[in-house]
C-alpha cells in the first residue's frame, strides 16, 4: 500500500485506466499483521519519489506548486483572493503516521512538513478580527513544523472486470507550530502593512483558525486528486495484496 496523498497537493492530467505502481513502490498484503507498519515504510519510501513526479501515474512533481486563483475567504465582511500562488517545501513531505482499516475501508495518513513558503498575490476586502484591511500586493506566508492529516474512506467499484478503489468521504486537518506572515506590500500605505504584519504574526493561531476551513477543504480537495489519481489507474488488488 502507499499514500499518495501525500500532503498537499499535485496537479493531474488526463486519464488512462489500468496501470501498475512503480516498481519503487513497495506493496503490502492485506493479511500482514503488521499492515500499518508495512504501510508506514512503504509510504515513506513511495513519497520520497512521488514528490518529484510520477510520469505513469500523471502526477506532477510536487514543488512549487502552482495554484492561479485561491478563494480563501469569502464572506460578507472579508474577502481574500490569492492569484498567482506558489507552494514551495512539499517535496520535503515525510509520511509520519499511518493507519489503515481494510474492513472499514478507512486510511488515515499524518505527513510533517518543516516549513513550507506560500507566495502570491494577495486581494483582500474586509476585516480580519477587529481589523480592517482592504488592499492588493505581494504576499508570503510560511508554516513551520506543520502536522497535515489526511483521512478518507473508500468504496469498491467495478470496471471493465476489475476493481478500483474510489474516495467516497475524506477529511483534512493540520497543526502547525508557527506561521509567518509577510504582506506589508499588500496594504499599500507603509505603515498599515507594517502594522497588519505585525498583528498577524503577533495572532497568527487565530488567524489561521478563521481560514482554517478553508485551507482544510482545498488542501483536502488537493489531496482527495492526488490519491484518486492513482485509485482511478491502478486496480485495487495491485495497491493491496490479497
Ligand atoms: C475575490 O474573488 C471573487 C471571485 O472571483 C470576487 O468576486 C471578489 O471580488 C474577489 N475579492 C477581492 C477582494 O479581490
Ligand atoms: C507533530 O507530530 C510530532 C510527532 O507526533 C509531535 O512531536 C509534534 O508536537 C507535532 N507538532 C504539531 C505542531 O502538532
Amino acid at each position: 500500500m502507499l499514500l499518495w496523498c501525500v500532503v498537499v497537493a499535485g496537479c493531474i492530467l488526463g486519464a488512462s485506466e489500468g496501470v501498475s505502481l512503480p516498481k519503487y513502490i513497495k506493496l503490502c498484503r492485506a493479511s500482514d499483521p503488521e499492515f500499518d507498519k508495512c504501510g508506514l515504510e512503504s509510504g515513506k519510501e513511495a513519497i520520497r519519489h512521488l514528490v518529484h513526479g510520477e510520469k505513469s501515474l500523471r502526477l506532477q512533481p510536487l514543488s512549487p506548486l502552482k495554484l492561479p486563483f485561491i478563494q480563501l475567504e469569502n464572506r460578507a465582511d472579508f474577502q481574500l483572493n490569492i492569484t498567482d500562488a506558489e507552494i514551495t517545501g512539499l517535496d520535503k513531505a515525510e509520511l509520519v503516521f499511518f493507519h489503515s482499516d481494510l474492513e472499514k475501508r478507512d486510511v488515515k495518513v499524518v505527513v510533517h512538513l518543516s516549513e513550507i513558503v506560500l507566495k502570491g498575490q494577495f486581494h483582500n476586502d474586509g476585516r480580519i478580527l477587529i481589523l480592517p484591511i482592504k488592499g492588493e500586493g505581494p504576499g508570503v506566508v510560511k508554516a513551520f513544523g506543520g502536522n497535515y492529516s489526511y483521512g478518507f474512506h473508500y468504496d469498491l467499484i467495478k470496471k471493465k472486470n476489475q476493481e478500483f478503489s474510489k474516495i467516497t468521504k475524506d477529511e483534512f486537518s493540520f497543526t502547525i507550530e508557527k506561521a509567518e506572515f509577510n504582506v506589508e506590500k499588500v496594504f499599500g500605505d507603509g505603515a498599515l502593512g507594517k502594522q497588519t504584519t505585525q498583528f498577524l504574526n503577533e495572532n497568527w493561531l487565530e488567524v489561521l483558525k478563521d481560514f482554517e476551513q478553508v485551507i482544510g477543504a482545498t488542501i483536502g480537495k488537493i489531496c482527495n486528486a492526488i490519491a484518486s489519481s492513482v485509485f482511478e489507474r491502478v486496480p485495487y488488488n495491485e495497491i493491496i495484496l490479497p
